[in-house]
């Protein structure tokens, strides 16, 4: 680009930032305490509250879909109503798709691709634009280390590494360039939601300071510097204080040291929260807590409304009451809901769920799946023969759709059955039992179980004691399996679940998430080979939920697990390590690692196709740091690269590491130590080629 234009862009972008500001400051100095707190209350329509807010413009955001029409009747009242026109910002969860519904997040990263999870957020925020809504509360970015914790489906996983690389994208999806087909996003939830005692959701988080920089935060830095117009408080605690009221997270990390600019939201009610969270005694004191603290705009629970009075009693300052106003305001203007408030009532039936939407769910969902196992290449099937299909989710159009699916309709989503009828066409006979049916398992030629979990088992308030498949799936699977012929075994859920049984007694087992709209017909193009897999784990999958917290990057013990020393860190009554680790997944064909080498921080190696069909590899590059003045991770993923390979082929795959990835963090804040780090380039977190590079 040449520097004329470089500068002109850099000219413009400046300017709009200066006129939005600007616009703010003049807007601000004309409003009264009221109307200042109007703008920091969030209400749901026909919320008690939102009759009274909204005719008066006190009601500065809302919270649902409510559709096109409803949208600009209440944004004719907001901005004919009320004395300064201050239009209504219309937010919604819209987090793996709106009306044409994606994968869950934790499949969209099992695809390793960045590229697909912001096509997703971009598809979601052209279809959310047409239901009249402007921001959506969403990417959620907790790493999640504790499967028991249902929200772990709406995340990307246990990694900090690929769960930035995710943030980022889907904050470049849902914002683009915040014109007509973009919505503002929320980084959520601010901080650590994901680390609950137990797994049990709402739950106390207990982190220390380098864990909570290292692995919990790193994600939320990737979103603020991809642009995030908006971050979202989180019920938890952190070591004893309340996420919305963290004044040293939300004010000091992330607008001191990361320059965010946008707006903090609440949780839901998670304000007046704070009273359970024994940090406050009224709603008022949880109002000045929180917004203290750095909370901008408090969702649903009217615990706001009390801030007219602090100010007026001298109990809070309203400068503090005009920074949250300045930043609602700032990301409104941002997203042009002043110059452009309405919704074109006639884009819903031109945009939602149209060919180019469903094809971009497919495809997403073809590289969501992860092959788990296929001995003796029972996959992929011929489309021939007698196929029974066995399981109640099979046939669920719902539970192919996932926990928090938006405005996803079920029966506009093909079911796994669906999909594999569909794909088999007249060749293959299809046959189906929700539960035993020695019937057409006897006539079958190959039997598929689709086992695991209904939407509800994951997402929010879906905590489990339990991985194992849920109710009588697994006497069912070893009925199948009792039968001798040949089990394909389809995990569908919104977790990883402790398989262990199947691992060793099934030949065939795909983990298939929850897929979306089009899951059913992505899931027949892996089972029959029209799509060669190529997901890989972005969670650890325990053997049982005994295990857990189990991930690839937990640090070393002074006597490191071993099957011939009763005397070192592992269980008796169960085999050392994971079901599946991190990373891992197989494909139709296989590849080859050789020829590693390391120059300097540049590490490479070659990857060869040893198989007899195109494949896709994921090629994960860890390293460790052998002696530092703390102990650190006995692996911690650092680059990856998905590369495309021809049977035959080899390709030449290099990375180059940077200062910054050899940091860790210490009381004197970041900081790398001379030594010599081992460096694995490696197809999963337990296996690659090793070699060593010094870092003088
Ligand atoms: C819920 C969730 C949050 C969601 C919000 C609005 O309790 O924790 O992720 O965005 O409330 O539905």
């Amino acid at each position: 680009m040449r520097i004329v234009s470089i500068l002109s862009l850099l000219l413009t972008a400046s300017l709009s930032a200066q006129t939005i500001d600007d616009r703010v400051e003049a807007l601000l100095k004309t409003m009264t305490l009221e109307e200042k707190v109007g703008q920091l209350c969030q209400y749901v329509p026909d919320q008690d509250e939102w009759f009274d807010a909204m005719p008066r413009g006190l009601a500065g955001s809302v919270f649902g879909t409510p559709g096109a029409e409803r949208s600009n009747d209440m944004q004719r009242i907001a901005i004919a109503g009320s004395r300064l026109r201050i239009p209504v910002l219309v937010g919604h969860d819209v987090i793996h798709g709106y009306k044409t519904i994606f994968p869950i997040p934790l499949a969209i990263a099992s695809s390793w691709d960045p590229k697909l999870a912001e096509l997703s957020a971009r598809v979601a925020a052209r279809e959310a634009r047409a239901a009249g809504i402007r921001w959506t509360f969403a990417p959620m970015i907790d790493i999640a280390r504790d499967p028991r914790w249902g929200r772990v489906a709406e995340g990307a996983g246990e990694d900090p590494y690929l769960s930035s690389l995710m943030a980022a994208a889907y904050v470049r999806g849902f914002q683009g360039d915040l014109g007509p087909q973009s919505v503002l996003a929320t980084a959520k939830h601010f901080v650590a939601y994901g680390a609950p005692e137990g797994g049990r959701d709402y739950g106390p988080a207990e982190i220390s300071e380098a864990t909570l920089r290292e692995v919990y935060l790193p994600p939320y830095r990737a979103a603020v510097d991809a642009g995030v117009a908006s971050i979202m408080s989180a019920f938890d605690s952190v070591n004893g204080v309340p996420s919305s009221a963290n004044r040293r997270l939300m004010t000091g990390v992330l607008r001191g040291e990361w320059k965010f600019r946008g707006f903090v939201d609440s949780d839901f009610a998670a304000v007046e929260q704070l009273i359970n969270h024994g940090i406050a005694g009224t709603k008022e004191e949880a109002a000045i807590k929180a917004i203290t603290a750095g909370v901008d705009i408090d969702m649903v629970d009217a615990t706001y409304q009390t801030l007219v009075a602090a100010v007026r009693d001298h109990r809070l300052q309203e400068f503090v009451v005009d920074d949250a106003v300045r930043r609602v305001l700032r990301a409104k203007f941002a997203v042009c809901l002043f110059d452009d408030p309405y919704t074109d009532e006639t884009l819903a039936a031109k945009v939602w769920l149209t060919k180019e939407h469903r094809e971009a769910a497919r495809r997403v969902a073809q590289r969501s799946i992860v092959l788990l196992k296929n001995q003796g290449a029972v996959l992929p099937l011929s489309k021939s023969g007698t196929v029974a299909v066995f399981g109640e989710l099979a046939d669920s159009k719902e539970d192919m759709l996932g926990s928090w699916a938006g405005e996803g309709r079920a029966e506009d989503a093909i079911s796994a059955l669906e999909g594999i009828r569909n794909a088999a066409g007249n060749g293959a006979r299809i046959l189906f039992a929700k539960g035993s049916d020695d019937a057409i398992a006897k006539e079958a030629d190959v039997i598929i179980a689709v086992l695991g979990e209904t939407r509800e088992m994951s997402g929010e308030a879906a905590s489990r004691s339990s991985l194992d498949l849920p109710g009588t799936q697994e006497q069912l699977l070893e009925s199948l399996v009792a039968t001798g012929k040949p089990v394909v075994l389809v995990v569908m859920a919104g977790r990883p679940l402790s398989i262990a049984w199947a691992a060793t007694h099934v030949p065939a087992i795909v983990n298939a998430w929850q897929l979306g709209t089009e899951g059913g017909n992505a899931l027949a193009d892996v089972l029959f080979g029209d799509v060669n897999p190529s997901g890989r784990l972005p969670i650890t999958v325990p053997r049982t939920v005994g295990q857990v917290p189990i991930h690839y990057a937990h640090l070393p013990s002074g006597r490191p697990a071993s099957p011939d020393d009763k005397f070192t860190n592992k269980y008796e009554d169960v085999a050392i390590g994971p079901l599946y680790p991190f990373g891992f997944g197989l494909s139709y064909t296989s590849f080859a690692y050789s020829n590693l080498r390391i120059q300097g921080m540049t590490v490479s190696a070659d990857i060869r196709n040893t198989g007899s069909l195109t494949g896709d590899e994921v090629v994960q590059l860890y390293i460790r740091d052998v002696v530092a003045s703390v102990s650190r991770p006995v692996r911690e993923l650092k680059r990856f690269a998905r590369v495309t390979l021809k049977p035959g082929e080899t390709k030449h795959v290099e990375f180059t590491l940077t200062p910054r990835d050899l940091e860790f963090w210490s009381e004197r804040g970041w900081i790398t130590e001379p030594g010599t780090f081992r460096v694995w380039i490696a197809p999963d977190s337990e296996h690659g080629l090793e070699g060593t590079l010094e870092w003088k």
